[in-house]
């Protein structure tokens, strides 16, 4: 594998985290996954404000400033030297005993890793995915609130074990009330009449940085939009179904449980969803290489 690693400021090529380390032992860690677009990293601020807030969602104080962060990334995105990457930046509680209580943990240990992003078949993105509703319920907030993104992603990697066994490409996930929440690592919209529907913070979902770009495109584009908290039979009438995370921007479901979701192609609404985030991209990031 081709990954470049920052531990706590050294670039190192045979990375090494402590078997004491309380992100390894109870998944006690935050962290933050980032894509670029013509090199660059995207939504960077939106990205490092997120870890400031999962981080304090886990009293875990950050041992660095942004500008510090920024100028790490800045050299493993270098040293990677790869055309497009993909980052996750990782914060854990540190070293301690092997005890659940953080309170013998040292100093975090700030990770850093880029290397080339897998991406996702071009094919996903032309006729769509299968994405199967399974049994995993989302945490919920009052347990581990999904809005901390925290390195304990054992609930979505159940929730995916269960979609490859029902040979979808990724779950949806309902919360313990009953209502729709999200996929396995990315946010959920849908399409009524021209309307674009998510599920709203208070379902216990990731204020995903996508979602909030995409909200904001189907406001300033036209399309009417409501968040709210909805059962999974509300997604029989829907005419288009879509996913959005950094990884995979705008990733059209044209089947759910195996049935086709409307025409069972990808909708009019999501190709403009997916078209207009492109354009931002490439606004915001240069449409040539830099
Ligand atoms: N996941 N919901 C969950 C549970 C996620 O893990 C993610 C992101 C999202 C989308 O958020 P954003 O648009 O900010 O990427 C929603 C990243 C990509 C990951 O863990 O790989």
């Amino acid at each position: 594998m081709n990954v470049k690693v920052n531990f706590n400021g050294t670039l190192v090529e045979d990375a090494r985290l402590s078997v004491f380390d309380h992100g390894f032992l109870f998944g006690d860690s935050v962290y933050e996954v980032v894509s670029t677009h013509r090199g660059r990293p995207c939504f960077l601020p939106e990205h490092l404000r997120r870890l400031r807030q999962s981080a304090e969602g886990i009293h875990l104080d950050l041992p660095f400033e942004d500008s510090w962060l920024k100028n790490e990334l800045g050299r493993t995105l270098e040293a990677g030297g790869f055309p497009e990457s993909y980052i996750r930046i990782v914060v854990t509680r540190g070293e301690g005993e092997i005890d659940i209580d953080p309170s013998s943990c040292g100093r975090p240990n700030v990770l850093i890793y880029v290397t080339a992003p897998k991406g996702y078949p071009l094919e996903y993105y032309e006729k769509g995915i299968n994405v199967a509703m399974v049994s995993v319920k989302r945490n919920w907030r009052e347990s581990l609130n999904p809005g901390i993104k925290t390195g304990n992603y054992l609930n979505n990697v159940l929730a995916k074990m269960e979609a490859n066994r029902m040979g979808a490409q990724d779950a949806m996930m309902l919360n313990v009330s009953g209502c729709l929440t999200e996929c396995t690592t990315s946010n959920l919209f849908w399409v009524r009449e021209g309307s674009v529907f998510t599920p709203s913070l208070s379902c216990g979902i990731l204020a995903g940085i996508t979602r909030d770009a995409v909200i904001k495109l189907a406001g300033e584009n036209g399309f009417p939009m409501e968040e709210g908290e909805w059962p999974a039979e509300i997604l029989d009438k829907a005419q288009e179904v879509f996913l959005t995370g950094t990884i995979k921007k705008i990733m059209p479901v044209t089947r759910l449980d195996g049935k086709p979701v409307g025409d069972g192609r990808t909708g009019p609404v999501t190709r403009r969803l997916m078209r207009l985030y492109d354009d931002l991209l490439n606004r915001f990031y240069g449409s040539e290489p830099s």
